[in-house]
């Protein structure tokens, strides 16, 4: 006897009127047609079935504050790292945890069940990363929570810098993070590049670096951060963040630099939201979109996800936890309109986001936790047009979430009321 059967659904790969069996929180078979007995038994009626969403970048412990102490007025990313500041005294543990677990429960709702968070370590005090240690505790039933080190406001600039941040380390943050472009010069840049790769590699942990998130085309970490993934074997196991410099760059130059990223197995986050949002912000007109080469990137063989970023804090006061309307942001700003570059979209922002975290049991295969999604909508890309409603979100065979099916009675004029309308092709 199954403990769940999923019958009649459509998976991201198109196959359609597969069976899913799920025994003991893990998936036993993938089918087509498959009919067994099972203590729950649910029929999909053909809507996709996806693996969970993941956000392989965000900043849990800021989410939530929009307007705290104020808003951000400018829209810059650098006025929101001031006003950040100004918050960073407010805090208290307390609050931030609350705002962390209500925006877990969103996540949740939205079919999001792995995020990896940034967590500022330039507080000696350390109360957001205690605070996001808890949180992690608290929400591992289901939630994938993977912390970052981010030493926001510059690793070397920053007095103690170095030991805030392998106190975090030692604390249980499992990923060595950086700003390179926010140190006072290229080469401290640099070398803080150099010096956290270093300690991740001492210490046997992944690196995600926010990396060159300005408009300057001669913002270049992103070469360094590579050639160390490569002098210190740390292939697979390095990302980037952000990159937007790269939108900026020489076109030789950059014809330099993809094959760089690719040969030193560097995975590349770009966050559309929140690019889109900051960067250009020096521009007239015409103003540049910032984002870095997405669709380059991945013709390269770069591993590239979407990440979130910010959901209502210094930096941005929009956002949900909807990781489908990432994607859709990501599919304009790229132009990857095509059938092809939407599908690469919803990858971004489920199976490529969980490479970059190294998630074990994650997909749709024999043997991967029963941990999915099931969406109203018949494939990725009308998910993704229709940011499209989550019926159900399992995580390890448990039901964790469910929404009504939504549709809409249309009473129109000279036209009988219609019932169970719903936008669709
Ligand atoms: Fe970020």
């Amino acid at each position: 006897m199954l403990d769940l059967l999923i019958t009649n659904a459509t998976l991201p790969d198109g196959r359609t009127g597969i069976s899913i069996a799920v025994q003991k929180g893990k998936i036993s078979a993938v089918q087509a047609g498959l009919q067994a007995p099972a203590r729950e038994t649910v029929d999909a009626n053909g809507y996709l079935l996806s693996p969970p969403f993941v956000d392989p970048h965000f900043h849990m412990d800021a989410t939530l504050s929009y307007g705290l102490p104020r808003v951000n007025e400018s829209g810059t990313l650098l006025e929101g790292i001031a006003l950040w500041g100004e918050l960073k005294p407010l805090l208290t543990a307390e609050a931030l945890m609350g705002r962390a677990l209500a925006y877990c429960d969103w996540a949740v709702a939205k079919g999001l069940l792995a995020i990896r968070s940034h967590v500022d370590t330039s507080d000696p005090s350390l109360l957001a990363v205690d605070a996001l240690l808890e949180v992690k505790k608290q929400v591992a039933p289901y939630i994938d929570l993977q912390l970052v080190a981010f030493p926001q406001d510059g690793v070397l600039r920053t007095k103690g810098g170095v030991d805030n941040l392998k106190r975090a380390l030692d604390k249980g943050v499992e990923v060595v993070g950086g700003i390179p472009h926010f140190e006072r010069t290229m080469a401290d840049g640099a070398a803080s590049v150099k010096l956290l790769c270093e300690i991740a590699a001492e210490r046997g942990l992944l690196v995600d670096m926010h990396c060159d998130e300005s408009d300057d085309p001669l913002s270049r970490h992103i070469e360094t951060l590579a050639f160390e993934a490569q002098r210190l074997g740390l292939q697979g196991r390095v990302n980037g963040s952000h990159c937007t410099s790269m939108h900026s760059m020489d076109n030789y130059y950059v014809s330099k630099l993809l094959p760089l990223i690719a040969g030193s197995g560097v995975s590349v986050i770009a966050n559309p939201l929140i690019n889109i949002t900051l960067q250009g912000r020096h521009d007239t007109y015409p103003k540049r979109r910032g984002m870095t080469r997405v669709p380059e990137l991945m013709a390269a063989g770069v591993n590239v996800a979407f990440g979130h970023d910010c959901v209502m804090d210094p930096w941005y006061g929009m956002g949900s936890g909807d990781m489908l309307e990432v994607a859709h942001m990501g599919l304009h700003v790229a132009q990857m309109t095509s059938q092809k570059g939407i599908r690469q979209c919803f990858d971004a922002v489920t199976v490529n986001a969980a490479k970059v975290m190294h998630l074990q049991g994650y997909g749709l295969d024999v043997g991967c936790d029963a941990s999915f999604v099931l969406l109203q909508a018949r494939d990725a890309v009308e998910a993704i047009r229709l940011r499209a409603n989550r019926l159900k979100v399992w995580k390890k065979g448990t039901l964790l979430a469910q929404t009504p099916e939504v549709s809409a009675q249309l009473r129109l004029p000279g036209r009988p009321v219609t019932t169970g309308f719903t936008v669709s092709r």
